[in-house]
């Protein structure tokens, strides 16, 4: 096949992408690459692509992600190419690499992991806390996980000690079986949360991991799908102190923190929730920075993402957005997103939700300390 001929025979998403990367990074030979492009996917039905090229896939597909006010730093991404990847036991031990590469000493770094096909972490994030369902409805711990906390122990997980805060294992599906690996507490980085003037905040026992590692989505790039590709960049205070810990279905401690405030929760006239929503976020902030741990916060980044879009304008790429999840969920209209509209549209190369199959037969599990354990010491078998 000469390589005149072969761009007219490339799937669009091939040829869009190819075209894209040479253009973007200034590599010569975009027709050679179109043309061994086409001859790879007549004879092999896939692309394979380079290690430069996936590394600006996934950069790009950070571009693209319609609801990150983080992404100016697109051209940061670091990308760990682990394709030739798959056996669980090496997936749990590149995961803990990512984890040591992304905490940096807490100048946290943004990377991606991309393993081979067949992989999957079933983990929505590397690190999560269980939840316990109480008598009366109550939860301890994180009420998100309660249908991923009951997986897991349904998949041979004991249960943690029953703190609010307990990290649950990471199950690593490979070739249709999974596996379990409790993350060693030293690889679980974490900040206990104070406050600059409010010492009451310290006896809440509040604290939050340092590194969001999202694990269950599908990078697509060239219209190749990798299921399994954690990245990690860094929190951004509101996620934390306006969501996590805020949220009545998730943490809910407004109600305690606003008495250990002694504000005035009988009517909602005094805006005691709102109060100790802001001092939530005051003491986030302030605790990440004591800790050094990198953070962002609501004001930097959304001046930021401006920035990053007359800088996407002069480069002459449309910026999509999706507003809802632009703007911050503390005083919104005090940043200059809220007066700005976005066109909520995907493009490839971008980040997909995949379906979990949950539920997943048991086949090997875990105790609660210590490496893997194969299918003999699973109560399942
Ligand atoms: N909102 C999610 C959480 O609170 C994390 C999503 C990714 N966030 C980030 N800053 N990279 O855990």
């Amino acid at each position: 096949m000469t390589a005149c001929a072969a761009p007219t025979l490339l799937p669009d998403e091939a040829g869009r992408f190819l075209r894209l990367y040479h253009a973007e990074t200034g590599t010569p030979g975009l027709n050679h690459r179109l043309g061994r492009a086409a001859t790879e996917l007549a004879e092999q039905g896939r692309l394979t692509l380079s290690t430069p090229e996936l590394t600006h896939g996934a950069k790009v597909a950070w571009r693209n992600s319609t609801r990150c006010v983080g992404r100016g730093y697109w051209p940061a991404l670091a990308l760990r190419d682990l394709r030739h990847v798959a056996d669980p036991e090496q997936v749990f031990a590149e995961l803990l690499e990512h984890l040591e590469y992304a905490w940096n000493g807490g100048r946290l770094r943004p990377v991606i992991s991309v393993f081979g096909p067949g992989v999957r972490v079933l983990n929505p994030q590397i690190i999560r806390y269980a939840a316990y369902p109480q008598a009366g409805g109550k939860v301890v711990g994180d009420p998100q996980n309660l249908e991923l906390t009951r997986q897991l122990r349904a998949l041979g997980w004991p249960g943690g000690p029953g703190t609010p805060f307990d990290v649950l294992p990471v199950a690593v599906q490979s070739g249709g079986q999974v596996e379990l690996f409790t993350l060693p507490a030293a690889a679980v980085r974490e900040v206990q949360i104070t406050h600059p003037t409010l010492p009451s905040v310290a006896d809440l026992g509040l604290k939050w991991h340092a590194l969001p590692v999202v694990s269950d989505m599908r990078l697509e790039v060239a219209g190749e799908s990798f299921p399994c590709a954690p990245f990690s960049g860094w929190y951004l205070q509101t996620e934390i102190a306006a969501r996590n810990l805020a949220d009545a279905g998730r943490y809910d401690v407004l109600p305690r923190l606003a008495s250990a405030m002694g504000l005035d929760t009988r009517s909602e006239r005094t805006l005691w929730r709102d109060r100790a929503l802001l001092e939530l976020n005051v003491a986030v902030l302030h605790s990440f920075d004591a800790a050094g741990v990198k953070i962002d916060d609501h004001h930097t980044v959304t001046h930021r993402f401006v920035r990053f879009e007359e800088r996407e304008g002069r480069a002459g790429r449309t910026v999509y957005g999706r507003w809802s999840w632009l703007v911050p969920p503390l005083s919104p209209a005090l940043t200059p997103l809220w007066h700005r509209s976005y066109t909520d549209t995907e493009v490839t190369p971008n980040f997909f939700a995949q379906l979990t199959p949950w539920p997943i037969a048991p086949s090997t599990c875990t105790p609660s300390t210590g490496a893997p354990l194969r299918s003999a010491g699973c109560p399942f078998h």
